[in-house]
């Protein structure tokens, strides 16, 4: 009896070592989402049936008319919304099946979120800024975190000075940083450089990418910009709520 559960064991072991390898490689698993969103007597669909799969370490641009789904899907893929139906797992885990403290969680402590318009506090400095996802940990070496943080980004040399002082790109520095401070394992930045000049679209790229292969932060992002989608590594086109295509920009070899 004994050996007999001694033989069993390795081939299992296997099986369930090899199923988690193959899921920890995915970061983002999505078969078949949909968003319903009601109003009133109304039912707008913005996402029917979304099915896709981004792998740890990827950069991935999401392009797409106006009113396509794309900050949809992000709000989803963040864990700022559920989807009315289908299945979304994040690093191998039926988000679906988590409780609401499992999911601020995952949102505060694995997930960074970027947004067009930075939704920094407008009367804080940049460091206290940084430190605002902070303040559900014990508080210990705050400032300094944040500071780490802003150094990243190159903005050490702002850490006191308020957004008003500060420029575009300069805020969605700051934004970044904030986004990592918690060393998130994935970044979500929904029109990142929406509003900012060419020049500072690409200083933000350029340190999406340096976080992306330097630190290995898987990063999806969306925009309207093919010169943007450029600096990734594949592009999931959306339409009428759906993946419509995909295009591959640059392959393992190609990635430094
Ligand atoms: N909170 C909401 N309530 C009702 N309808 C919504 C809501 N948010 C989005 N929609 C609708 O869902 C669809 C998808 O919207 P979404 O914001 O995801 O598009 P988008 O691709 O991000 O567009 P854009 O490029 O303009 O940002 C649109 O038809 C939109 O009007
Ligand atoms: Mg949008």
């Amino acid at each position: 009896m004994v050996r007999q559960a001694h033989h069993e064991r390795p081939g299992k072991k296997l099986l369930n070592d090899l199923k988690e390898i193959a899921l920890a490689d995915s970061v983002i698993e999505l078969e078949n989402i949909t968003r319903v969103y009601q109003m009133g007597d109304i039912q707008v669909q913005a996402l029917s049936g979304v099915s896709t799969l981004i792998k740890r370490g990827e950069m991935v641009a999401i392009m797409g008319p106006s009113g396509s789904g794309k900050s949809t899907l992000m709000n989803i893929l963040g864990c700022l919304d559920t989807p009315t139906s289908g299945s979304y797992l994040f690093e191998g885990k039926e988000i679906g099946k988590f409780n609401d403290d499992q999911l601020a969680e995952v949102r505060n402590r694995k997930i960074g979120f970027i947004f067009q318009s930075f939704n920094l506090l407008r009367r804080t400095t940049a460091a206290a800024n940084v430190e605002l996802p902070l303040v559900y940990g014990n508080g210990r070496g705050r400032r300094e975190r944040a500071l780490k943080a802003l150094e990243r980004v190159g903005l050490a040399h702002r850490a006191n000075h308020k957004p008003s002082e500060l420029s575009g790109g300069e805020q969605q520095r700051v934004a970044i940083a904030r986004a990592l401070v918690n060393n998130p394992s994935l970044i979500l930045a929904d029109e990142p450089t929406g509003n900012l000049d060419s020049r500072s679209s690409n200083e933000i790229m350029d340190i999406f990418c340096q976080l992306n292969k330097k630190d290995g932060i898987t990063l999806v992002l969306v925009t309207h910009e093919r010169d943007v989608a450029l600096f990734t590594q594949r592009i999931i086109f959306v339409k009428d709520g759906k993946v419509v295509n995909e295009e591959i920009l640059k392959t393992g070899s190609e990635i430094r």
